[in-house]
């Protein structure tokens, strides 16, 4: 029948000339939908006598089914032709260059403190480290701060839920008493006990937030015992340290009469450029004095023999003094726009 060849290459010519999925359905619509032209065909075979009936509707189908296979392959290429528009969108061009891996750097409170520990070391000091939780005993008790002393309402912290006598240590000063008991076994059988010069620089924890405190902050002990330390020394090796620190002599460092249960005397240290920007400005950056007797006592050092100096320093504030910088809290909330800046 012409005429069903015709509708077949008809049908063909309409779905090749499909360009989507949808172009494609509306085209089978019009051959093979309810009222599509196959459809109305085999619909007209009720009007015709059995035998031309039975040859017609064979004709019909075998037609049909060639209508619906081309639509099949018409679909299958236009499927994988969408495939591979979607391949080549998502293509790696294998030729362009790295990126990188980017540059990481030090934070500047690691900076400071790495410069803090080659000074020291290069008079002679060792650095020593001590539990971030801390018993409640090193913390307070054996630094001459006895329960329900008024000092201790200073040193508000967090404690461990549940456990007794332990808390996030509110100052590096406990790593005095752990490095002396530890100086002293070692050396309990010597005839003098030699010098103990440490640093210990960490994290400390207190109930205390604005733009000079942080609830976690970075100090740095420091602790000198022997025979005939005094508060000179002190005074000479602080001095000494923040001219280096610094890398200028332009400075004035006060030294104010202050207290702490475990020293006596005790004093606190303020300092102010005499020129730059920040000239003139004072920052309180440590406290210190002479070592109590009755912390080296604690400590299993004789105070009877031996004396000794100590101080504790607000490492996140010489980094804010060194890199301008007027607010501690940038330090910790971690923009690498901001810390970008301190790399060399
Ligand atoms: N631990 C004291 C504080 O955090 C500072 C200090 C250390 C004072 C050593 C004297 C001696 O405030």
């Amino acid at each position: 029948m012409d005429n069903l060849d015709q509708l077949l290459s008809q049908a063909t010519a309409a779905f090749s000339a499909s360009a989507d999925i949808n172009a494609l359905e509306q085209a089978k619509a019009v051959f093979l939908g309810k009222s599509g032209s196959v459809t109305e065909l085999l619909k007209g075979l009720g009007k015709l006598d059995p035998d031309e009936r039975k040859r017609a509707g064979a004709e019909i189908n075998r037609c049909k089914a060639a209508i619906e296979q081309a639509l099949e392959a018409r679909r299958e290429a236009l499927r994988a032709a969408q495939l591979e528009l979607q391949l080549a969108a998502k293509a790696l061009d294998v030729t362009l260059p790295g990126r990188g891996r980017g540059r990481g750097g030090l934070h500047p409170v690691v900076r400071t403190q790495e410069r803090f520990e080659t000074l020291f070391r290069s008079i002679g000091f060792e650095v020593a480290d001590g539990p971030e939780i801390e018993e409640d005993w090193f913390n307070f008790t054996a630094l001459n701060t006895p329960e329900k002393h008024p000092a201790r309402s200073m040193h508000d912290t967090f404690y461990i839920e549940g456990v007794q006598d332990v808390l996030l240590r509110t100052h590096t000063s406990p790593v005095q008493i752990r490095s002396m008991q530890a100086h002293a076994t070692r050396y309990k059988d010597a005839e003098v006990m030699p010098d103990l010069r440490i640093i210990a620089p960490g994290r400390v924890y207190r109930v205390d937030s604005d733009a000079t405190h942080s609830p976690m902050f970075h100090q740095v002990e420091g602790l000198w015992v022997g025979e005939n330390i005094s508060f000179a020394g002190l005074k000479g090796v602080i001095v000494d340290f923040l001219q280096r620190f610094f890398e200028t002599d332009e400075m004035q460092v006060r030294f104010r009469p202050s207290f702490f249960p475990f020293t006596e005397p005790s004093a606190e240290i303020d300092f102010a450029f005499m020129s730059g920007p920040n000239k003139g400005r004072w920052l309180e950056i440590a406290g210190c004095g002479m070592v109590h007797p009755n912390v080296l006592r604690n400590g299993g050092v004789d105070p009877a023999r031996y004396t000794g100096f100590a101080f504790g320093m607000g490492l996140d504030r010489l980094a804010m003094l060194r890199y301008g910088v007027n607010d501690l809290r940038l330090f910790f909330d971690n923009d690498l726009r901001f810390l970008a800046q301190f790399q060399d």
